[in-house]
């Protein structure tokens, strides 16, 4: 099969997943991408990527700390992966695609709207492919709802609720996640929320939304559970506290374009949770919109609640793409070790399927960039004590709590 040759440019803890991705892609007879170079300003955050990829692939790439120096000396490289820290995903996509090379970048897919709509210049002016890895909805569960609300399995959708709170004042995996010129927790999380609700029910309206940081101090939690060596020994080095600058709740009312409203909760701070996804249509509902190793439930009047398994033995004309039913075969990714891996090396497969066979590529810029309007019309509304509209977020006319972002960070 032809491959592309690629790089990965961050190599952190999900740059180390990304790693066992491109294991999980390696075994199967769709592997499509050779890993030939890894970059990261820190050399020994590269160096140790290196010998685990080494490991998992039984090649070592070869290292670099600067992104150009990688281009010029790694011959017919084309595409890069980005898996840095949100603040720069815009400059290191941008130099990437200025460089010619094709860019897959990990979610939130940039740190303000006019970040992603440089991004998005940078991918028309030089006709490269952007691609954002966007992993809940290549998810079995993610693809059986879809499934589901395209056959009319519950009517017309007419209500969503998407609760996630998390009582907590510990550091949530990276100092970094707390800091609002970085992307704070919402963003951090709720991108991936907002991707699942336009996959499920198309655009957003308008919004209402209310954020607030509760939690002002994190605090190193006791222990973690990975097993990763980048996150062991990054655990070490934590400092004991951070202070926040990154709001840690919200809430919210989205208006779809459909007319369906979504209530949001979501956070990871502060005393009580709640949790809870539903999808309320005429004539049933949904438990859940899907998420990497989920499960759902379907529910119709006058019928018995079905379970995953049910739904999946009795609805008709549910397919996978080839290397998801290679991937999934029993189609119940709940449980599996290795699903976070494989979504990620179905991101890459269709990456290299777009190079190579010119496949479309599921989440785009465009995509990419409404995920990251949507969370931030919460912010924007927030601070302006009113509803905003999609269009006015996405066209930058509402930007009063990005644009200290984007000042602190020189993005024009
Ligand atoms: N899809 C998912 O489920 C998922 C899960 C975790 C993280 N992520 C995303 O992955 C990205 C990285 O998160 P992380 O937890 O791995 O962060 P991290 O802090 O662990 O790793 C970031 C790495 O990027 C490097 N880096 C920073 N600036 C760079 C630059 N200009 N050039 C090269 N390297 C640079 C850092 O040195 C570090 O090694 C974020 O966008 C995050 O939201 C996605």
């Amino acid at each position: 099969m032809d491959k592309i040759r690629l790089a990965i440019v961050g190599c952190g803890g999900m740059g180390t997943r990304h790693l066992y991705g491109l294991r999980e892609l390696s075994q199967t007879p769709f592997c499509n991408v050779e890993l030939v170079a890894l970059c990261d300003i820190r050399r020994e955050n590269a160096e140790l990527a290196a010998s685990e990829a080494e490991s998992l692939l039984g090649v070592r790439p070869l290292i670099f700390t600067d992104l150009e120096e990688m281009a010029r000396q790694v011959p017919d490289l084309a595409a890069v992966d980005v898996v840095t820290d949100p603040s720069v995903h815009h400059s290191v996509a941008c130099e990437a695609m200025e460089l010619g090379l094709h860019v897959m970048v990990e979610k939130p897919m940039a740190i303000t709207v006019k970040a992603c709509r440089k991004m998005i210049e940078a991918s028309e002016r030089n006709n490269r492919l952007l691609s954002i890895a966007e992993n809940y909805r290549r998810d079995v569960s993610a693809r059986l709802v879809r499934h589901l609300l395209e056959t009319n399995a519950i009517g017309e959708p007419y209500m969503g609720l998407f609760h996630t709170l998390s009582p907590s004042n510990a550091i949530f995996i990276t100092p970094w996640r707390h800091l609002k010129l970085r992307g704070g927790p919402i963003i951090d999380l709720g991108v991936h929320f907002t991707d699942m609700i336009r996959y499920q029910l198309g655009d957003v309206e308008e919004v209402y939304g209310n954020v607030r940081l509760v939690e002002p101090t994190r605090r190193k939690p006791e222990r973690i559970h990975d097993t990763y060596t980048f996150y062991r020994n990054r655990f070490e080095a934590m400092e004991a506290e951070v202070p926040a600058t990154a709001e840690d709740t919200s809430v919210a009312i989205f208006q779809m374009e459909s007319g369906v409203t979504v209530n949001w909760i979501v956070g990871l701070g502060g005393h009580g949770s709640c949790g809870g996804e539903r999808i309320l249509g005429t004539k049933g509902s949904i438990e859940g919109f899907g998420t990497r190793g989920g499960r759902i439930s379907l529910k119709r009047r006058s019928e018995e609640e079905k379970s995953f398994e049910e739904i999946l033995e009795t609805t008709d004309g549910f397919t996978l793409e080839p290397l998801a039913e290679h991937f999934f075969p029993s189609r119940i990714a709940v449980g599996d070790k290795a699903v976070d891996w494989k979504l990620i090396a179905l991101e890459y497969y269709e990456l290299a399927e777009a190079i190579l066979h010119g496949r479309r590529i599921e989440v785009d810029g465009i995509s990419g960039m409404k995920d990251v309007a949507a969370v931030y019309s919460i912010f924007e509304s927030s601070k302006l004590g009113r509803v905003v509209k999609m269009s006015e977020v996405e066209s930058c006319q509402v930007y009063d709590y990005q644009s200290e972002i984007d000042e602190a960070l020189g993005i024009d």
